[in-house]
C-alpha cells in the first residue's frame, strides 16, 4: 500500500484557469480558476445549477470550454479527447452514477478498466474494490441495474477506480442517499485517497458531508468562484454555516436573511 502525502503540501496537479464553458447560449461557468494539489481532497460547494458538474464535464473533456485553460501534472488537457484524458490517470464517477445497467457489476468494473492490458493487475484492482465495497463482490454476476441507488454508487466510484487514476472527480456521491449510506460511503473515499494517496475533486450540495472529508474548499455561485479557502476555516464561516450548513433559520426567511448578510460579494 502506498503511503500518502500530506496533503496540501504537494505539487499543483490540477489547475483551472479562467475556464469558461456555455451551452449553447447558456453560460453555465464564467472564469472559473482552482487549484488541486496531490493527495489532497478538494472539494467545490455550490447550490442546484451553480456550475458544478460543468467544471468536472470540462476537466474530462466532456464539454470544451470557450475560454480559459485545464493543466493536468503540467500538461494542457484544454478540449483533449475524454478517453485520452483517462489514460493521463484522470477518471471521473459522473452525476447519478451512470452505471451500465444490463452489463453484471463485474462487466461494469472491466469496463472501467478499457484502456489497461494489465490482465493480472486488473484482476487484483477487482479484488481490491470488493475490499473496499464487499456487498459488490456478493453481487458480481447480477445486472448492474438491479442494484440499489448506494450500490450503484460504490459501482461507479470502483469503476473509476479500476483506471487506476491519480485523480478522482467526483460528482454528488451523496445525491439521494440516506445519511447513513452517505457517511459509509464518504468513509471509503476517505480511506482511497489515504491508503492510495488518490487525489480527489468532490462536488457537492453536501456541504456537512464535504467539509468534513476535504481539505480545501472553493464557493460556487451561479458559475463564479466566490471564496476559497480551508475546510477547517469554510466550517467557522457564519454565512457558510447559514447557507449551507442549515445552521440557522432556513426556508425563505433564512435565505433573504442570507443575502443580506454574507460577506463574499
Ligand atoms: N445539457 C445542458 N443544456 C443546457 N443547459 C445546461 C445543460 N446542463 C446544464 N445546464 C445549465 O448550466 C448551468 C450549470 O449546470 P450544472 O449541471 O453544471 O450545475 P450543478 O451545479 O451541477 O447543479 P446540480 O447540483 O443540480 O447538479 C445550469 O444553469 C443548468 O441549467
Ligand atoms: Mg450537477
Amino acid at each position: 500500500m502506498n503511503q500518502a502525502p500530506a496533503a496540501g503540501s504537494g505539487e499543483v496537479v490540477l489547475a483551472l484557469a479562467n475556464v469558461e464553458s456555455s451551452y449553447g447560449p447558456i453560460k453555465a461557468i464564467r472564469g472559473v480558476s482552482l487549484k488541486v494539489r496531490r493527495g489532497e481532497i478538494v472539494t467545490v460547494l455550490g447550490s442546484n445549477g451553480a456550475g458544478k458538474s460543468t467544471i468536472l464535464k470540462t476537466i474530462s473533456g466532456i464539454i470544451d470550454p470557450n475560454r480559459g485553460s485545464v493543466s493536468y501534472k503540467g500538461e494542457n488537457i484544454t478540449a483533449l479527447d475524454p478517453a485520452r484524458i483517462v489514460r493521463l490517470g484522470l477518471s471521473h464517477v459522473p452525476e447519478g452514477r451512470e452505471v451500465f445497467p444490463l452489463l453484471s457489476v463485474r462487466d461494469n468494473l472491466l469496463m472501467g478498466a478499457y484502456t489497461r492490458h494489465d490482465r493480472d493487475a486488473v484482476a487484483r484492482d477487482i479484488e481490491a474494490a470488493f475490499g473496499y465495497f464487499p456487498i459488490l463482490k456478493e453481487r458480481a454476476a447480477q445486472d448492474a441495474g438491479l442494484l440499489s441507488g448506494g450500490q450503484q454508487q460504490m459501482l461507479a466510484i470502483s469503476r473509476a477506480l479500476m483506471a487506476a487514476p491519480d485523480l478522482i472527480l467526483l460528482d454528488e456521491p451523496s445525491l439521494g442517499l440516506s445519511p447513513k449510506l452517505t457517511r459509509d460511503i464518504f468513509e471509503i473515499v476517505v480511506r482511497i485517497n489515504r491508503e492510495r494517496g488518490t487525489t480527489m475533486l468532490l462536488v457537492e450540495q453536501n456541504a456537512n458531508m464535504a467539509l468534513n472529508v476535504a481539505d480545501h474548499g472553493y464557493v460556487l455561485e451561479t458559475g463564479r468562484i466566490v471564496m476559497d479557502d480551508s475546510c477547517a476555516a469554510l466550517r467557522e464561516k457564519e454565512d457558510i454555516k447559514e447557507f449551507y450548513l442549515g445552521k440557522k433559520d432556513s426556508g425563505v426567511r433564512g435565505e433573504r436573511r442570507w443575502k443580506k448578510k454574507k460577506t463574499w460579494r
